[in-house]
């Protein structure tokens, strides 16, 4: 069992992580809050495997509990399914002292987050985030939303929860799909701040999810803490936080070319780095056998390296680089060496020749 504290001042919180948290749910909340009431939001693919867990454990602690199972994917993270929500919440009688538990992925968590952080003008909130991504990346650093029509992640709040529990065993019932989308973000924390991370995920990636799976708590581990680091210093994103978007302008253009219907983020972003990596090498940014020794990790996690056929300039477009943006200044993310990362000031012609990268 692991606890580390996401170190905010008053706002500072834990995150555990160990093997069959979910089934001290409630006594870590009732450690935490108290006797309270406890609104229990997740999703319909979620809910069959471990809510009812989640509702005795919270029930054995004397906890009052409700519960409400949205519809699973991206498209309940909307002011909808929010307005839904706060429905809930005032059927369920929940006042300030009391809080909302967020049990899914991090469509639920943003969603939840979202509602605790405004309703009555915030109640507390828990995390036990079920997929890779949940753990090692929406669950911490307290940035809550829903989507808009007009794009994603529009609407929303920073607001820290008061407890996040990572069972590690919640991962074993993910798809392959959802498991490869994780492992995006989990090599993007080795390449920027953990070397040691990137070595262990080298051991393993040869023996596939199932090695992975027997060092999860350790990679879970260097995964929060990463990021805990990084928030702990730039909470409100203006500086550091930055970093965390190593690969990602390449992966946003990429899904945005997509109409998010092509490759899943954490491929998205598995792609990112590899190309920027690969320009960055070639330019004596980053130092020589960087981008070899990336490729082998995201070849042997079966990640994928190809660019779909996306003309160039929609990609340049799609990042906000067209002709007008020429002389502008552009930050990006690039590696020094596996485990070391900088800002690097630059501008849209940076990217010039990245689909022959
Ligand atoms: N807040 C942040 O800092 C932050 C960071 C990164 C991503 N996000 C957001 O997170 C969302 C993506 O999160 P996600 O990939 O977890 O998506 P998700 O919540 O949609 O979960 C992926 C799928 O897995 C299912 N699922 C969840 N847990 C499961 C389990 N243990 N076993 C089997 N199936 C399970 C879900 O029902 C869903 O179908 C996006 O909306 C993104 O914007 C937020
Ligand atoms: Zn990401």
């Amino acid at each position: 069992m692991e606890k580390i504290i996401v170190p905010l001042g008053t706002r500072s919180y834990p995150i555990h992580i160990g093997a069959g948290l979910l089934d001290s749910l409630g006594v870590y909340v009732r450690e935490a809050l108290g006797d309270i009431t406890v609104a229990v939001v997740t999703d319909d693919n979620v809910a069959p495997l471990y809510l009812g867990r989640a509702v005795r454990s919270l029930q054995s602690a004397g906890l009052t509990v409700k519960s409400i199972t949205l519809p699973h994917g991206e498209t309940t993270k909307c002011l909808n399914r929010l307005s839904d929500l706060y429905n809930f919440l005032c059927h369920a009688r929940i006042t300030r002292r009391d809080a909302v538990i967020a049990l899914g992925g991090g469509v639920i968590g943003d969603l939840t987050g979202l509602a605790a952080a405004t309703f009555l003008r915030g109640v507390h909130f828990v995390q036990l985030p079920t997929t890779l991504l949940a753990q090692v990346d929406s669950s911490v650093g307290g940035k809550v939303a829903v989507d808009l029509p007009q794009g994603k992640n529009l609407v929303g709040a920073f607001y820290q929860p008061d407890l996040v529990l990572i069972d590690p065993d919640t991962l074993n019932t993910l798809t392959d799909e959802f498991w490869r989308d994780g492992l995006g973000e989990v090599v993007k924390y080795g390449c920027i701040n953990d070397a040691a991370l990137f070595a262990l995920l080298e051991e393993c990636a040869p023996g596939g999810r199932e090695a992975l799976m027997t060092r999860i708590e350790t990679i879970l581990q260097h995964c929060v803490q990463a990021k805990a680091d990084v928030v702990a210093q730039d909470e409100r994103d203006t500086g550091l936080r930055m970093t965390l978007n190593f690969g990602h302008t390449i992966a946003h253009a990429v899904e945005t070319c997509q109409h998010y219907e092509g490759l899943r983020h954490g491929e998205a972003v598995s792609l990112g780095m590899h190309i920027i990596t690969r320009l960055t090498e070639a330019r004596g940014i980053t130092a020589p056998g960087t981008a070899d020794r990336l490729d082998a990790l995201l070849t042997a996690l079966n990640m994928p390296m190809q660019l779909p056929a996306i003309p160039e300039a929609d990609l340049l477009a799609a990042m906000g680089m067209d002709k007008k943006s020429a002389g502008k200044t552009l930050r990006v993310i690039v590696l020094q060496e596996i485990g070391r990362c900088h800002i690097h000031p630059t501008d849209v012609s940076f990217f010039n020749g990245m689909t022959s990268a």
